[in-house]
């Protein structure tokens, strides 16, 4: 098995090339991953965009995916865990990642325009401190990233 990972400001990045450093495997990007062969066994590490795993159904085409980790902003683990788990119909584990609004560009910049603004309106729906800190961690930028939480994949 190698580790290959979708990242674009590097926080899924950190968690791929931690794992793959903890199991002693290789770890490739997705572009370096054009290389290996179809159907090999892959952890595969992705971003959220819009509450999915991006570039999931592509890399799922060409690889055999034994284990499916993902990075994402929201701090409520137990609840993506159990969301991405029914919609990719398999144990799905979640990270908390980060961001860094700087280094948006282009199409990501116009998309976390949109998400701040329906966080927005969540919030002031119904308040809750997961919606004020991922509002607070958007607009200033921040890391989350924390390796020791790799344990819970066996
Ligand atoms: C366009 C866009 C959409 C995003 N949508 C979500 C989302 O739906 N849920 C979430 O938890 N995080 C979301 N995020 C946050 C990213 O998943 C988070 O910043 C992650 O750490 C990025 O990982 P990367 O640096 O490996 O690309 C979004 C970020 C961008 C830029």
């Amino acid at each position: 098995m190698v580790v290959v990972y979708n990242s674009k400001t590097n926080f899924t990045k950190k968690y791929a090339v931690g794992y793959a450093k903890s199991k002693n495997l290789e770890c490739y990007s997705l572009k370096e991953a054009k290389r290996l062969k179809k159907g090999m066994d892959i952890a595969f590490f992705g971003n959220i965009r819009l509450g999915k795993i991006s570039k999931f159904k592509k890399v799922n085409k060409k690889f055999n995916i034994l284990i499916l980790a993902c990075v994402g902003l929201d701090t409520n683990i137990v609840k993506r865990e159990k969301e991405l788990k029914e919609l990719y119909n398999k144990t799905v584990f979640y990270f908390v990642g980060g961001i860094n609004v700087n280094d948006l560009k282009g199409f990501d910049k116009f998309i976390m325009k949109k998400v701040v603004k329906s966080i927005e309106k969540q919030y002031k729906e119904h308040p809750t401190n997961n919606l004020e800190y991922q509002l607070r961690s958007i607009k200033s930028g921040i890391s989350q990233v924390d390796l020791t939480k790799l344990n819970k994949i066996f």
